[in-house]
């Protein structure tokens, strides 16, 4: 990186302009040079490692200096001049999971929050500059519906800034396409929220309780991703059971051999078999690759000091104080991919993991609750009892999935 910033000063005969010209270089380069050395100096003080090291995204600052900075810490800022960025009627794809305030919800302070990283700011989201970046390029998003949340909040983001008929979406089974015609770039989403096969891969009809995987086999998904420039996974609330029935075989086979396993184990045997897919069939150098860490919910209101059988229904502030790890994120799993990726990374493989977990666990107030979209008809006993029907899992757009994607633009433009 330093290299780049290596000058051609002349010595020889530098006189007048030329000579002033260089020793403003040199003085330039001895600035990168001091502030490069004093963040690999912070960074290992800080007792940092390989993901402290990976979370730091550096960004121009002020043209010549860089800033490196960690985004995952940090703290919410109530700005409601800057945020949203953009309104929730005015996008065209929004999701009746999402629009919040389509389905009632009148206190909506929950867009105007802006994420802070202790260290720095993050950049300003640029439409038109991410959509240079992905000219002629494609943008995958592959996992749950908190990835497509997250798809749906890029779309948004983008949304404004392309005229109607320069833009298209399509759906294809699993495969659901955002097309910037100008720029020849797709932005798209594929169901998948175990990853590897299972009997849940249907993208409308998945609500099945003996959920089942083929943890050996990704193949039929992987091949629809195949060539992407970027990729974005997820996959975690899928697997918040204690066990997973596991097939060996295929699902029409009767020969097929099923076997009850463990999450944790079952989670690292679907993962490895990502792991392996990406080794053989992403360009290593050429693909980015992300994955985003679990999304947070809040379903027991003792984490924040209200009664237990309280939930997210009727919350409208952020948690203060203190970050904290809600009982629905399982920091074990998270070892799990971080152990996978650390794996990848020895085979020359790197993928990014987007630590939103944290930032996330303070948005008690992001979460659709009741204003949403219901799929069923809701009995007596519910509309008696809201908060029994409060979707504490999903966020509200705008909201937080705009950070997250906001935190994927600066890496997808700075780092
Ligand atoms: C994620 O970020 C939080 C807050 O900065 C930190 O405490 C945690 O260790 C991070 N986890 C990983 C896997 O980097
Ligand atoms: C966004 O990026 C475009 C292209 O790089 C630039 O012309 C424009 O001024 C930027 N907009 C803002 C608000 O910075
Ligand atoms: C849908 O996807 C299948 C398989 O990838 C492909 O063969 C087919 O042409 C696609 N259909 C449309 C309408 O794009
Ligand atoms: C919702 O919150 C408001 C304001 O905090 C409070 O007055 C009201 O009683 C709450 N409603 C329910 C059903 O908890």
């Amino acid at each position: 990186m330093v290299k780049n910033f290596r000058p051609r000063v002349s010595t020889r005969g530098a006189w007048g302009l030329r000579r002033g010209l260089g020793t403003v270089v040199a003085i330039i380069c001895v600035v990168i040079l001091v502030s490069f050395a004093y963040i690999v100096a912070v960074g290992s003080e800080n007792g940092g490692g390989l993901w402290r090291e990976a979370a730091m995204v550096q960004f121009p600052a002020t043209g010549t200096v860089t800033e490196a900075c960690d985004l995952f810490e940090g703290r919410w800022v109530y700005d409601s001049l800057s945020y949203p960025l953009y309104k929730e009627r005015m996008c065209r794809f929004m999701s009746d999971q999402s629009a919040c305030q389509k389905f009632g919800r009148e206190n909506l302070k929950y867009q105007n929050w802006r994420w802070k990283p202790r260290d720095c700011d993050l950049p300003r989201f640029n439409a038109t500059q991410l959509l240079e970046r992905l000219r002629g390029k494609r943008l995958a998003f592959v996992g749950d519906s908190l990835n497509r949340n997250q798809w749906i909040s890029m779309i948004c983001l983008l949304d404004s800034v392309i005229p109607d008929q320069m833009k298209s979406m399509e759906a294809n089974g699993s495969l659901t396409t955002f097309k910037a015609k100008e720029y020849d770039a797709s932005i798209e989403f594929y169901w998948a929220p175990l990853l590897v096969e299972s009997n849940s891969d249907d993208p409308v009809h998945h609500r099945i309780p003996d959920r089942i995987i083929r943890a050996q086999s990704i193949e039929r998904h992987g091949r629809h991703w195949m060539g992407a420039d970027i990729l974005v996974f997820n996959s975690y609330l899928w697997w918040r059971r204690e066990k997973m029935k596991v097939l060996w075989g295929a699902f029409d086979d009767k020969d097929g051999i099923y076997k009850e396993i463990e999450i944790l184990r079952s989670y690292e045997m679907a993962l490895k078999t990502w792991a392996e897919w990406l080794e053989f069939h992403v360009d290593h150098l050429g693909t980015k690759l992300f994955f985003m860490s679990m999304s947070p919910t809040h379903f027991w209101g003792d984490e924040w000091g209200i009664d237990s059988n309280q939930n997210c229904y009727n919350e409208t502030e952020p948690i203060t104080g203190e970050g904290r790890m809600g009982r629905g994120s399982d920091r074990k799993m998270m070892h799990v991919v971080e152990s996978t990726i650390r794996d990848l990374r020895e085979r020359g493989v790197n993928v990014q993991m987007l630590n939103i977990t944290h930032l996330s666990e303070y948005r008690k107030d992001g979460h659709p609750s009741t204003y949403r979209k219901q799929w069923d008809p809701l009995t007596t006993e519910e509309l008696a009892n809201p908060s029994s029907y409060a979707d504490c899992i999903h966020w509200c757009l705008p909201g937080v999935p705009d950070v997250w994607n906001e935190i994927l633009y600066s890496y997808i433009l700075f780092k």
